[in-house]
């Protein structure tokens, strides 16, 4: 039996009162996602029970109870407390996925301050646009990280302290620089816990932006009402289930199903901090038995790819349910995975700023291949018309995904930036930027985004970033970013350039500028191509046509032209 049980009479019957109570939160209470998800279970009687299996690089494992996670999170918690980190100050988590990341997000929130992770692969210049945003006064990093952070040191005066996890001694520490093994430190049996309200914020998310910076979404510790139960209802999480989420919590399914979820549930998840791997993500499915696992369409397509004979290789009967988020997951990966595992995987939709899953696929609910499923219990959405924002009812007819604002992980504004979180909502709606279908059963189809912004493997990347950081290069006058179609990740990177007089479009420029931009933003933001060209198509206005530009790549129809600047 699912936990669901009827998707029908749980939207008929539907309050979030039903996760307050089993929470046992009452309106006006202290809520900290920290305890929930490590005193809380303790106190229910599962401090034994495994809550993580850690995986690195060459096999090495690492396990840990609900007691350890309880412990080392109030061990990094009182480390932050001593430094003199407040509550509401931010406090960024700059690490691979390596168990003090899991434990000190939890730690960051136990003292009410904010935790700000952020994806460990980003280069310096990523790095320093999101902590000057947040004005981030503590980052948490490994020695391998801390070159990056050590680059943009001077511009950062606001960043206080950097807090090394694994330093070793060998290298003499610098300005502002503290090394702190949280294995080698003391144990911190209690902890006062800073006493957080449903509105205190807990974490911040950068997501990209279409034409401006990234932008901080900021999270509050009610949120917890929603991530709670969609954990429950869709991805149908029970007490002896070993689950595995792939995602980093980098991103907002790290840690809204790869950290609240799960543990706030009391489930045992496994992590794998190694890459990706056909053969060692199958071996990792076998050796932890993991029967619930949540990950995402790039993932599936490249497993696709891998074929069907490693699959069977292993023994992955412990499998029972399988679900996925991120991009659009094909109908073809949905029929495969059926094939070769006899469950397919269940698509859920939602974003950063959301907080929580929106439209699901339910467990027991039909699937049809293709479709992202329906909404969440607690969530009423439709989709709505572009200029209107009426609200379009006839079944199969495209249009703006909406949603009625008022569910508990909905972000509460963007850091710093209140006329864009307004921008988001139109004649009562909350409008994410995606374009869909709704059929006659209530199921949606996705259709696109509304904008720019590049979804490549999962990850968003705003073109305007990297333009913005092209033009850093000496060689490159002007440059236009658009996706371009990709068996695997969907979409990828491309960029279209001018050059500088005296730069000749060599295939060497072109990897030094693929460089370029791995090492300063990230691998994902790296062009997988660059096409020279002699001039950019714009506007007569001087705005550069990117539409025009990702229909030659789509092999799309150009549309209307009319505003197009003369030769
Ligand atoms: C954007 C949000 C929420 C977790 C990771 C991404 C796209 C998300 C789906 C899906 C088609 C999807 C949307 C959305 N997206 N899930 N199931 N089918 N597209 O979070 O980085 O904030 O990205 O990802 O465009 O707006 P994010």
């Amino acid at each position: 039996m699912s936990n669901i049980g009827s998707y029908e009479e749980r939207v008929k019957n539907f309050n979030w009162k039903i996760s307050e109570d089993e929470l046992s939160y009452n309106a006006g209470d202290v809520i900290n996602i920290g305890w929930y998800c490590s005193d809380r279970i303790c106190q229910m009687g599962k401090a034994d029970k495994l809550a993580m299996i850690w995986e690195g690089l060459g096999g090495k494992e690492k396990k840990y109870t609900f007691d350890d996670v309880r412990i080392k999170s109030n061990v990094i918690a009182q480390f932050l407390r001593d430094l003199g980190i407040k509550n509401e100050d931010r406090v960024c988590l700059f690490m691979d996925k390596i168990p003090e990341l899991y434990f000190g997000c939890l730690g960051i929130l136990k003292i009410g301050a904010i935790a700000q992770p952020l994806f460990s692969a980003f280069g310096d210049e990523s790095l320093h646009v999101r902590l000057e945003n947040a004005e981030t006064n503590t980052i948490i990093t490994q020695k391998k990280h801390v070159s990056k952070v050590r680059k943009i040191l001077e511009k950062m005066p606001y960043l206080k302290h950097i807090v090394v996890v694994d330093d070793d001694g060998r290298k003499p520490l610098r300005e502002r620089e503290l090394a702190f093994n949280m294995d080698e430190a003391e144990d911190v049996n209690q902890f006062e816990i800073f006493p957080t309200k449903a509105e205190s914020p807990s974490i911040l998310h950068y997501t990209s932006g279409t034409t401006g910076q990234p932008k901080g979404v900021k999270h509050v510790h009610y949120s917890l009402i929603s991530q709670y139960l969609t954990t429950k209802w869709v991805l149908d999480l029970q007490e002896n289930d070993i689950y595995w989420c792939t995602a980093d919590p980098g991103w907002v399914t790290g840690t809204s199903y790869g950290i609240i979820g799960p543990w706030s549930l009391g489930i045992t998840q496994c992590v794998l901090d190694t890459g990706f791997g056909a053969d060692s993500w199958y071996r990792f499915i076998e050796k932890n038995k993991i029967s619930m696992w949540y990950s995402a369409p790039t993932a599936i397509r490249s497993l696709m790819k891998a074929g069907d004979e490693v699959v069977e290789k292993y023994d992955l009967s412990s499998l029972r349910h399988l679900a996925s988020v991120g991009e659009p997951l094909n109908a073809e990966a949905v029929i495969w995975s059926e094939k070769v595992f006899g469950l397919p995987f269940y698509d859920t939709y939602w974003q950063t700023e959301t907080g929580s899953m929106m439209i699901c696929n339910f467990p027991g609910m039909k699937v049809k291949p293709g479709s992202m499923g329906k909404t969440v219990p607690g969530v009423t959405g439709g989709i709505v018309d572009p200029e209107t924002f009426e609200e379009i009812t006839e079944p199969n007819k495209g249009g703006l995904i909406a949603f009625r604002p008022g569910w508990p992980a909905m972000m509460r504004s963007y850091w710093n930036n209140e006329e864009t979180y307004q921008s988001k909502f139109k004649n009562g709606w909350y409008i994410p930027g995606d374009k869909s279908t709704i059929d006659g059963d209530g199921y949606f189809w996705f259709m696109g985004r509304d904008d720019d912004i590049i979804n490549t493997g999962g990850h968003l990347v705003s073109p305007f970033e990297v333009e913005s950081a092209l033009l850093e290069h000496e060689s490159i006058a002007e440059s236009a970013v658009v996706a371009k179609p990709d068996m695997v990740n969907m979409e990828v990177v491309k960029a279209f350039v001018t050059l500088n007089a005296g730069f000749k479009p060599t295939e060497e420029l072109e990897l030094e500028i693929m460089n370029f931009i791995r090492k300063r933003l990230s691998p994902l933001a790296m062009p997988q191509e660059i096409e020279y060209l002699e001039k950019l198509p714009k506007t007569r206005s001087g705005k550069i046509m990117r539409r025009l530009l990702r229909a030659q790549e789509w092999g799309e129809e150009i549309g209307d032209t009319s505003t197009l600047e003369d030769d």
